[in-house]
């Protein structure tokens, strides 16, 4: 059973092979959501990008980006920079051990930014 690692919350949940990384975070209780999108959001649609996450460890474990997420993620300023990393949880299936960064902040003024 793959094991994903919630950084910022210090919490692992172990979740069955395929699993849905939106789905599995709001079921152990993490705070997917910043502000107010977690009343307002797209629930798990790929439209609204609010559920954006890095993953620090393990991309490899994690289903690969698909037209509809690489679309969404292509017009969020939050995606410069973390092209690597950043995925949307409610499109990424787990498929074994993953480190995950919620809510990663908006660097506008960061080395990668403008550069
Ligand atoms: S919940 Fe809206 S994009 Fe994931």
């Amino acid at each position: 059973m793959p094991t994903i690692t919630f950084a910022t919350e210090k919490k692992e949940i172990q979740v069955p092979d395929g699993a849905n990384l939106r789905q599995e975070a709001l079921a152990a209780g993490v705070a997917l959501y910043p502000g107010v999108h977690r009343f307002v959001n797209c629930h798990g649609l790929g439209q609204c990008g609010s559920c954006r996450v890095l993953i620090t460890k393990g991309m490899e474990n994690a289903s690969p980006k698909g037209l509809l997420e690489t679309a969404r993620l292509a017009v969020s300023l939050a995606y410069i920079g973390n092209e690597k990393t950043m995925r949307l949880a409610c499109q990424t299936k787990v498929h074994g051990d993953i480190t995950v960064e919620t809510k990663p902040p908006l660097n506008l003024f960061g080395e990668n930014f403008f550069s």
